[in-house]
Parts: C-alpha cells; structure tokens; sequence
C-alpha cells in the first residue's frame, strides 16, 4: 500500500537562534509545493521564532519532549498547552537520547504520548535497540516491548496522528546504517505487530520512519522498501543543502 513519505529532521540540541531561523527560511523555499510530508524538531527555545517562519507552509513544526502533566508546579518542563500556543504541531518522543541519557521510562513516555494525541498534538514515537540487544538477538523483542509500552492507551483513532520512528541506537550518529534489507525486516515487524495490537488497517495506515545516519546517498534505497515510509534524520537535517535531497525523493 503507498503511503505519504514522511521526512522529518530533529534538530536535537544545535544551531543558534539566527541559524534556526535561517534554515527554517531556507526549508520553506526549497520545499514549496513539495508533496511529501514534512516536520522538523527545533530546540523548544527557537520553537516560537520558527514558527513564524513555517506558519501556514507544507512543513509542520515540531518539539524534540513535551511534559506529561498539563500546566502547574513543574520547574523546567514545557507543556502541550505551551506549545500548542505558539503553533506546535507535533512532537517527537521516545527518543533514544532521551532514554539513554535523561533515563526516561517506557512508562513515561506513554504518559507524555497519551497527553500530547489527547491535547491535538501528532506524535513521533521513537524506538529501536541498542547494539548490544541487536547483538543477542533481541532487536524485536525490544522493538515489541517499546510499542506495546509506548502505545498503551492509545486509541485506534489517536493512531492517526501517530507516527513511528525506528532509530537502531547504534545507527545513530555514527555513520552506520542498517541495511536497508535490515531495516525493511524490523519495520515490517513493526508494522505487523501493530496489526496485533490494533488492525491490519491500523497497521497499513501507519507511517513508519527510518532514523539512524540517513543521508542523500543511502536514503533512496531505505525508502525503495516496502514498509519503509520516511525518514527521521538528524545531522543530515542541521543543512538545507543535505536534508532536502531527502525530502524530495
Ligand atoms: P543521525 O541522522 O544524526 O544519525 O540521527 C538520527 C536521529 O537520532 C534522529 O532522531
């Protein structure tokens, strides 16, 4: 079944405020009347600074985290509300950096996940394992426990505005990418176990994301497979002149 390519580029902690600025305006231009889907994830600091920059254009803006909880006593976190108030469309969260470094849980995830659908919010949910489960076997299993975790309480409706990113951490940042016949194999994992979880229509429906050094040269073969519907891209995204030739394919 076709479904829309998805690229979306988290910027993760970089650029300067006029850096953002600039490569929002850039993105704007050279993807005007482009028909794929498109977000990027800009530092929660310059979120209100893009936003008037991709406010009513084909690309959606998006958070790198939000909180679980609605506004209130909270030092530090961002809400839904917050975001939503500035033009916020989406929001990435899973991701591995997040887990592995901050320490967020499955659980908290799924409570950050539940509050952004339940508040209008698109959801990127990322997933994947890390080299040592790949290793033992286990990149499945990991891949199962970190949607059934992840999804819980998820309606199949609120599955329309999901998207899942599976980032293998060991692909991230390093240069290394999954085969695209390796990949294709986990995402159609993915894909079918979403079908459990939900329907087989749930599961066709569903854009699933590659994310782990995806660049021009390698993406047209990630995206040639079947069950291989976008992209989530992170170094390749901090330049209009790598992340477009992405977007375009
Ligand atoms: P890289 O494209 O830099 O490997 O990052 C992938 C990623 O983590 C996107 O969320």
């Amino acid at each position: 079944m076709a479904r829309t390519h998805y690229i979306a580029g988290n910027w993760k902690m970089n650029t300067s405020k006029a850096e953002a600025v600039a490569l929002a305006k850039d993105l704007v231009e050279q993807l005007k009347g482009k028909s794929n889907k498109y977000m990027i994830g800009v530092p929660f600091v310059y979120l209100d600074a893009v936003a008037q920059v991709v406010k009513g254009t084909n690309i959606l803006l998006g958070a790198q985290d939000v909180a679980a909880t609605p506004n209130g006593a909270h030092t530090g976190e961002v809400s839904t509300e917050m975001l939503k108030d500035i033009g916020v469309q989406s929001v990435i969260l899973g991701h591995s950096e997040r887990r592995h470094e901050i320490g967020e849980s499955d659980e908290l995830i799924n409570k950050k996940v539940r509050r952004a659908l339940n508040e209008g919010l698109e959801v990127v949910l990322c997933i994947g394992e890390l080299l040592a489960e790949r290793e033992a076997g286990e990149a499945e299993n990991v891949c199962a426990f970190q949607l059934s975790a992840g999804l819980a309480g998820v309606t199949a409706e609120q599955m329309k505005k999901v998207t899942i990113a599976y980032e293998p951490v060991w692909a991230i940042g390093t240069g290394k990418t999954a085969t695209p016949e390796d990949a294709q194999a986990i995402h159609k994992f993915c894909r079918d176990y979403i079908a459990k979880l939900y329907s087989q229509a749930v599961a066709d429906e569903v854009i699933i994301q590659y994310g782990g050094s995806m660049k021009a040269s390698n993406a047209p073969e990630l995206l040639a497979q079947p069950d291989i519907d976008g992209g989530l891209i992170g170094g390749a995204a901090l330049k209009a002149e790598t992340f477009v030739p992405i977007c375009v394919i």
